[in-house]
């Protein structure tokens, strides 16, 4: 796959889907969760690679140097639906979630919630929900999409924003998920739902209330040493964390590890995109929606020169 042989969306039940995440569907379906598995879910880029991490160190921090030193994210945390087969990737989230040697198994997923495999459910499995606000969300997705070709071309700015309005990208409307599992939340108590703005505020309450969801209590040391190694300057420049090696990423484009800051909205949302979004914002999210902050105190507040 390259930049001239990109996915096409498709309608998938109702989603607009790519086929890298749709190909293996009987085997997702069909996969059999364990009690102990925590499933960690999110829209794509409102911080899964962070909460992965910092749930890997959590459970598997002390274990050899040598798992940490060359066991990129991606291997230790399988991405349930995904399906690589081209290049020198040869790539199933089921195959490789089947094969962990490690437990519990930590497997993370963009499923909607309606979509995700009904063993989790059965088995009463542990979940973990990451929201980001919408607007950084749109504008992380949308240089993830500019550097990545493995998902559709974005077209410029604008009209990927009225893309992600109509929830015309992988995985479907910002909206509808985030919704969707806050409503899943009231009827199963097993899943923690968080957001990226809270851990960006304070990540040792965060990963406090992430402890006591999962039942861990790590010795100060540990939990120091993990809100060290999940700090974003220690992620990026970390070739197990930043995704360097995949070959499906144009570092030269975009990275990764881009900014992680709450509020880079305001260097992307004219004054018009703005109006227009909080707008439909308003119509989308009922009040019994989740609470969702566009700024935070110790980010970028000041209103900045739109650079696109
Ligand atoms: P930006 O593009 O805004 O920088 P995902 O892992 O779901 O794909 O999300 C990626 C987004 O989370 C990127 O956002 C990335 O920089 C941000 N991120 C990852 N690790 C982070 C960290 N340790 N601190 C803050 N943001 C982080």
């Amino acid at each position: 796959m390259d930049s001239a042989s990109r996915p096409k969306l498709f309608d998938f039940h109702g989603v607009s889907m790519i086929n890298i995440f749709t190909d293996n569907w009987e085997a997702i379906q069909n996969f059999q969760a364990r009690p102990d598995d925590i499933l960690i879910g999110t829209y794509p880029k409102a911080g899964t690679t962070w909460v992965s991490y910092v749930l890997d160190l959590l459970y598997f921090g002390q274990m050899s140097p040598e798992r940490l030193n060359t066991l990129p994210i991606h291997e230790r945390v399988p991405f349930l639906e995904a399906t690589y087969q081209n290049m020198d990737l040869e790539y199933t989230g089921t195959g490789l979630a089947d094969k962990l040697p490690t437990s519990p198994r930590l497997i993370k997923t963009h499923l909607p919630v309606q979509f995700v495999p009904k063993s989790f459910w059965e088995q009463n499995c542990r979940m973990v929900y990451v929201a980001r606000n919408a607007k950084d969300n749109v504008v992380s997705y949308f240089h993830f999409e500019r550097m990545t070709f493995a998902q559709p071309e974005p077209g410029d700015w604008n009209s990927y924003l009225q893309k992600f309005l109509a929830g015309k990208l992988a995985f479907g409307s910002w909206y509808d998920h985030v919704n969707g599992w806050w409503k899943k939340k009231q009827t199963y108590s097993n899943l923690h739902y968080m957001f990226y703005e809270d851990l960006a505020e304070d990540t040792g309450r965060e990963i406090d209330k992430l402890c006591s969801f999962l039942g861990l209590s790590p010795s100060a040391e540990e939990k120091a040493r993990v809100m060290s190694e999940v700090k974003f300057d220690n992620m990026k420049n970390n070739v197990m964390t930043n995704y360097s090696t995949n070959p499906y990423m144009d570092f030269k484009i975009s990275s990764f590890m881009r900014k992680g800051k709450v509020g880079d909205w305001k260097n992307h949302f004219t004054v018009a995109q703005n109006e227009e979004f909080d707008k439909d914002f308003k119509k989308k999210m009922k009040d019994s929606a989740p609470q969702f902050r566009t700024e935070i105190g110790n980010q970028i507040t000041a209103n900045q020169t739109v650079f696109i």
